[in-house]
């Protein structure tokens, strides 16, 4: 199925071309004056020039063509050369007839399939996720959702922080207070635990207070960073302590990312491409790519071109010690031999772009990557508090991402058994499904680009543009169609008619808008092309909703048509939310 504008056009060319004029006048927009058309094309007054003729005559012209058409059922020519266009029921009938049965609502995506890798989510081993990881973990999980729905085949990877200092914190304070453990032991050989030395609970309360001593005590730290160099070159006790930790930290990882729906087809991590590096090194070096400077091995990534100064990439510390961008250049090695992609999407903040144009400029220049391999960085903006400042708890600190997810799941607890009847186990339920499209819905329904402000009060809120009120439609809809059915209504062989009134048309023409936002989402990465599109669906659904009687029609073949739009509605509605990474509960 074609974009909806694109059929049109063809429809208003033909008519230029039968008056005489090109038909790539013929080009159909959105009316910007909803209020006394669907449709334009401004055509007559682009052509005025070329015919020179008046743009009244030519749009006067093209709209006698049209007096037959099956696809408009108005076309009126206004001064000074407008075409203010209505659709025909019987076009729209046929658009969503075709959205009802085909596969994937008639989607059609341009272009060959891709494999796309998207690296998002963000997390570091032994440090909690925070507010800052929300937003890499839900864009990200939502491209790739709509990224695998336009038909293109998608690995998504977590691509953990599991080789750093954090560890190396986590190791220290552990030494302090066992001291006597044999893992410390340069004689020990190197097994996995059986008993992990540290529980759960234990691990949860170590780190913070490890980077907090770090922070205060040089000798400390400088013991942390000594534990790090240990456990990255395989001093056995300390490797086997570090995937004990590393075990531990994505128990409690992973059941975050669960609380959020969010799941990563590879739980990979910079660890992985460890033995990679000095093959890199040496092929980087052998090669004349990598120089050194200052002691360091760098390689150039600068350009003529450049307006800004694009410092060069580091792959090497002097000390030897490798860098964020080795293990993210080894990492693109290992992707490139192990899926060989066409393409890798990076999800972080954008304050990472700099370094992830460094990053990507030496992948080119050492040709790690295919000249063809499309490497993209997506950065997003903060999520900020009502200050307009980077989100922190009351009192000043860095909030567990846990914690908010815990307080949006308390107000949406608290609007339901404020506003309805129902039993507390179920509300409890109910809000946890609903507090995450409250969070989902509020950050995507933005630019990722741009910062937002978390309002916890409106992205809870049943009504306005928010997650809550795109759930609401649905279990409102459902909660029709399950009426329709306790009644003995029939759900199959249920045949679509026209519209029967303005508010149903609008309906439908809201629906048909699917393929073409599928499209630029797809297009573009963009789950806020998502959001605005559910928005107005819900929006003409509410309308139509409220102006017509559905299980009180008398007509028998009018309800049963009345229902098959409910279901199409359900359908496009849940299947869009899916995208954006939530569900509907039964009820609300
Ligand atoms: N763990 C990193 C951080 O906390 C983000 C990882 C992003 N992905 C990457 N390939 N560098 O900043």
């Amino acid at each position: 199925m074609k974009k909806i504008l694109d059929l049109l056009s063809e429809e208003m060319g033909k008519a230029f071309e039968e008056a005489g004029y090109e038909a790539s006048l013929g080009r159909v927009t959105l009316s910007n004056r909803p209020d006394l058309c669907e449709y334009q094309c401004n055509g007559a007054m682009a052509g005025a020039k070329k015919y020179r003729k008046a743009p009244i005559m030519i749009a006067n012209e093209v709209a006698l063509q049209l007096g037959d058409s099956p696809v408009f059922q108005e076309a009126a020519a206004v001064a000074p050369g407008f075409l203010n266009l209505r659709v025909s029921e019987e076009f729209l009938l046929d658009m969503v007839r075709t959205m009802a049965e085909e596969e994937k609502f008639g989607l059609e995506m341009p272009g060959k399939s891709k494999k796309i890798m998207i690296d998002y989510g963000g997390a570091n081993v032994a440090k909690p996720l925070h507010v800052g990881h929300l937003r890499p973990a839900i864009i990200g999980e939502s491209i790739k959702r709509i990224c695998r729905y336009a038909g293109h085949e998608v690995i998504g990877d977590v691509h953990l922080g599991d080789w750093g200092t954090p560890i190396g914190m986590v190791i220290t304070e552990l030494q302090e207070r066992k001291p006597d453990l044999l893992y410390f032991d340069e004689s020990y050989d190197g097994a996995y635990p059986e008993e992990p030395p540290v529980t759960e609970a234990e691990f949860a309360e170590i780190y913070p207070l490890a980077s907090t001593k770090a922070k205060a005590d040089p000798e400390y730290r400088a013991r942390a960073l000594e534990a790090t160099r240990k456990f990255q070159t395989g001093v056995r006790g300390y490797r086997a302590l570090w995937k004990v930790i590393v075990d531990i930290s994505k128990v409690d990882l992973k059941r975050n990312y669960d609380s959020l729906n969010v799941e990563f087809d590879l739980w990979k991590g910079e660890s992985d491409v460890n033995d990679l590096i000095p093959e890199m090194v040496t092929y980087m070096k052998e090669n004349g790519y990598a120089h050194i400077s200052e002691g360091a091995l760098v390689v150039d990534v600068k350009e003529e071109t450049d307006t800004r100064e694009i410092p060069p990439c580091m792959i090497l510390k002097s000390d030897g010690a490798s860098l964020y961008n080795t293990t993210d250049l080894a990492t693109i090695m290992e992707r490139m031999r192990l899926y060989a992609p066409d393409e890798i999407i990076y999800i972080t903040d954008k304050r990472q772009e700099l370094y992830f144009e460094q990053v990507f400029r030496c992948a080119r220049k050492t040709k790690l990557v295919k000249p063809e391999t499309v490497l993209k960085f997506l950065g997003h903006g903060t999520m900020n508090g009502s200050d307009g400042k980077p989100f922190k708890t009351r009192d000043g600190g860095v909030m567990r991402l846990e914690n908010l997810i815990g307080e949006t799941r308390d107000e949406m607890y608290r609007k339901i058994r404020e506003g309805r009847e129902m039993p507390e186990e179920e509300a409890k339920e109910t809000a946890e499904t609903v507090a995450i499209s409250a969070l989902k819905y509020g950050d995507l329904s933005n630019q990722a680009a741009k910062d937002y402000i978390f309002d916890i009060d409106r992205f809870t809120s049943f009504e306005g543009d928010t997650g809550p009120y795109i759930l609401y439609t649905v279990v409102r809809i459902k909660s029709i169609l399950n009426k329709y059915q306790e009644q003995g209504g029939e759900m199959k062989g249920l045949m679509f008619l026209k519209a029967g009134s303005e508010s149903e048309k609008a309906l439908e023409m809201a629906l048909v808008q699917f393929n073409t936002m599928m499209m630029n989402a797809a297009e573009e990465k963009a789950p806020h092309r998502v959001c605005a599109y559910i928005y107005d669906l819900a929006n003409a659904f509410n309308h139509f909703y409220h102006e017509t009687k559905i299980l009180a029609e008398a007509d028998e073949d009018r309800r049963r048509s009345l229902i098959a739009l409910l279901m199409l509605t359900r359908d496009v509605l849940e299947t869009c939310i899916d995208l954006l990474g939530f569900s509907a509960p039964e009820k609300m």
